[in-house]
């Protein structure tokens, strides 16, 4: 199969390279191979030359959403929409990633795919309106909603993941400030390439909850690496008051869809970090 990656030099996008090039040809950039925000001209860029398109690329820097809306809704929003439909056009599959962001937080017990979503944020409204964008475009289309990403390739948007963050500050400091009340659940990169393969081959479509299986606060998730990794480090539990941008105190998705499906390759949130941290750091 010829495939489109767009976004392949971020986090998610580079494991996704690297798993899918095994199998298919994959041409694959940043925004220096084609910038979704002139994506009017996403029909004459891939012509009839791909039989499946990803799109890792995204507005993701919350706090700056929060300021200027007219990049998030071009990148979230109007971009994924107008590639959905150009694919359309053609015949092409979609695929798409979106955010445990687009749930309020206040249902306390894992989301599932038909749950009602009402975003706290600029990024989280940008994203949900780029899924509803997407598949009113193209019903066929794929719109995997993750959370919590972490790889081997940092963030692009950020220059770090929560993982090397947190080892950078335990590296400088005896105690480092956690947030104990946002419950979520972090996942590897690579494990969504391998879901992201999966969901391909079989053409699941709409959407598709896709995140690591548990649920943890950052503040248990940096005890458990400060614990794997034998660090003295004392983890200080903070609250959501003190940052700036309001975000779900609770944004566990259960990956209903691709369960009922017998699809279900995502692991356990524990056993995957530690599966990263031998990987990366030991
Ligand atoms: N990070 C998280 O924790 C998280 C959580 C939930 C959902 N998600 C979703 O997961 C997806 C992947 O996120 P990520 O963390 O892998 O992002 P990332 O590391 O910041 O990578 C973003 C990618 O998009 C590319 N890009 C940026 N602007 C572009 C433009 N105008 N045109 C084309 N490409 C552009 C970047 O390439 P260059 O900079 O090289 O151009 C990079 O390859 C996104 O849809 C995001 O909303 C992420």
């Amino acid at each position: 199969m010829k495939i489109l990656l767009i976004g392949s030099t971020g986090q998610l996008g580079s494991d996704i390279l690297r798993l899918f090039e095994k199998k298919h040809s994959v041409v694959s950039g940043g925004r220096e191979i084609f910038d979704i925000r002139y994506a009017d001209e996403f029909g004459n860029f891939i012509k009839n030359r791909f039989s499946a398109v990803i799109n890792c690329a995204a507005f993701l820097d919350v706090p700056l959403a929060e300021k200027s809306v007219r990049d998030p809704l071009l990148m979230n929003y109007y971009a994924p929409m107008k590639m959905a439909g150009e694919c359309r056009k053609r015949n092409v599959r979609f695929i798409h990633f979106s955010t445990d962001y687009v749930f309020d937080g206040k249902k306390n017990s894992p989301y599932i795919e038909d749950d009602s979503a009402n975003p706290l944020n600029v990024y989280g409204m940008t994203k949900y309106m780029g899924e509803r964008g997407v598949l009113y475009e193209n019903p066929s289309a794929s719109v995997m909603r993750v959370s919590g990403l972490y790889g081997k390739t940092p963030s692009r948007a950020k220059g770090y993941n929560f993982i090397s963050l947190f080892l950078d500050k335990a590296g400088k400091s005896e105690i480092v400030d956690v947030v104990g009340d946002e419950i979520l659940t972090p996942t590897s990169t690579r494990n969504i390439a391998r879901q992201t393969l999966v969901v391909l081959e079989n053409g699941v479509s709409g959407i598709i909850h896709s995140t690591d299986e548990g649920e943890v606060s950052w503040h248990s998730f940096a005890e458990e690496i400060a614990s794997f990794m034998k660090l003295k480090v004392k983890v200080n539990k903070t609250t959501q008051a003190q940052s700036a941008v309001s975000r779900p105190k609770y944004s566990v998705l259960e990956n209903r869809k691709l369960k009922d499906a017998g699809l279900n390759v995502m692991k356990d949130w524990k056993a995957s970090l530690h599966e990263f941290l031998r990987e990366v750091y030991l």
